[in-house]
């Protein structure tokens, strides 16, 4: 087993938290590894910003990342910076880099057997359409809606507040009604944004009996540990940090985990255990500039 102080680092980046329920899939997967995660919580919401602005935020967080934290891979846990800055991002670094669509569209497909799917998401996810095009070209049709005031809910905690559950249950009776204005027989529901697995229960009771919800935080997470595992047979530029028993075991002792925010390192602390499902432990401050 390689042991933690010669894992390569795994950079993950999101605009603020919700990326954290990306690192808690990768934790489970690779015990071994040590991870370097930034939240730019300072320029948070990226949903409703051009995207110039968020190229120019993400490319910082990855550069924070590869350049001063070492990271040898780059997972972009946040919609909005992989649908609509995966390309900047891949310029502005010189390391493999992983976005959530894709693998959130490859587990739609898995789920749909009506090829119809809905994705709720931020504004700028939504305008991208990039979730649109990554489920055509698994052969899905997909419904797309921006739920822009889902992600102050869940920054306010408000994660299982009646005001929380009554939004949900517009929007998502507004999309089922779209749907089937357009004669869609969507049975798959997919979080496209980091923010939404938070809102889980909440959305489950909201939708439709049988309808199943996704988000794309455990295929990442798959794609991820598989692209390590590829690197290994490859070049070998990469070194894997698990093998594939250690896939299915999880000893949080043995991973190290650096939290840094760009905003208030205690609120990053309270809210981001509620992501990750554990301590955040110490957070640091980071300045990226305005
Ligand atoms: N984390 C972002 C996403 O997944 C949502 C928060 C934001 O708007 O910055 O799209």
């Amino acid at each position: 087993m390689t042991s933690p102080s010669h894992s390569p680092v795994i950079g993950v980046f999101d605009s603020g938290f919700g990326g954290l329920t990306v690192l808690r899939s990768l934790l489970a997967r690779m015990p071994a590894a040590r991870f370097a995660f930034i939240g730019d919580t300072a320029r948070l919401p990226y949903g409703s910003k051009s995207r110039r602005t968020i190229a120019r935020y993400a490319a910082e967080s990855a550069q924070f990342l590869t350049q001063e934290q070492g990271a040898e891979f780059l997972v972009i846990a946040c919609n909005t910076a992989s649908a609509l800055a995966l390309d900047d991002i891949k310029q502005a670094v010189s390391v493999p880099v992983l976005g959530v669509i894709e693998p959130g569209a490859a587990a739609a497909k898995a789920s749909s057997t009506t090829g119809d799917v809905l994705v709720i998401a931020t504004d700028a996810t939504v305008q991208s359409h990039a979730y649109a095009a990554a489920c055509q070209a698994h052969g899905l049709r997909a419904l797309e809606k921006a739920c822009p005031l889902l992600v102050p809910l869940v920054e306010e905690g408000w994660t299982s507040h009646d005001v929380t559950r009554n939004v949900i249950r517009i929007y998502l009776n507004e999309l089922l009604a779209d749907a089937h204005a357009k004669g869609m027989t969507p049975d798959t529901l997919v979080l496209g944004c980091t923010h939404y697995p938070l809102l889980r229960p909440l959305i489950e009771e909201a939708v439709p009996a049988g309808m199943r919800v996704i988000d794309s935080a455990d295929s990442t997470a798959d794609a991820a540990a598989q692209q390590f595992k590829s690197a290994q047979s490859g070049d070998g530029k990469i070194e894997p940090a698990t093998s594939a028993q250690e896939l299915s075991t999880t000893d949080p002792e043995t991973n190290l985990v650096r939290c840094f925010a760009t905003d208030s390192v205690e609120k990053f602390a309270r809210l981001g255990s509620r992501f990750l499902g554990r301590p955040t432990g110490p957070v640091t401050l980071v300045d990226l500039g305005g």
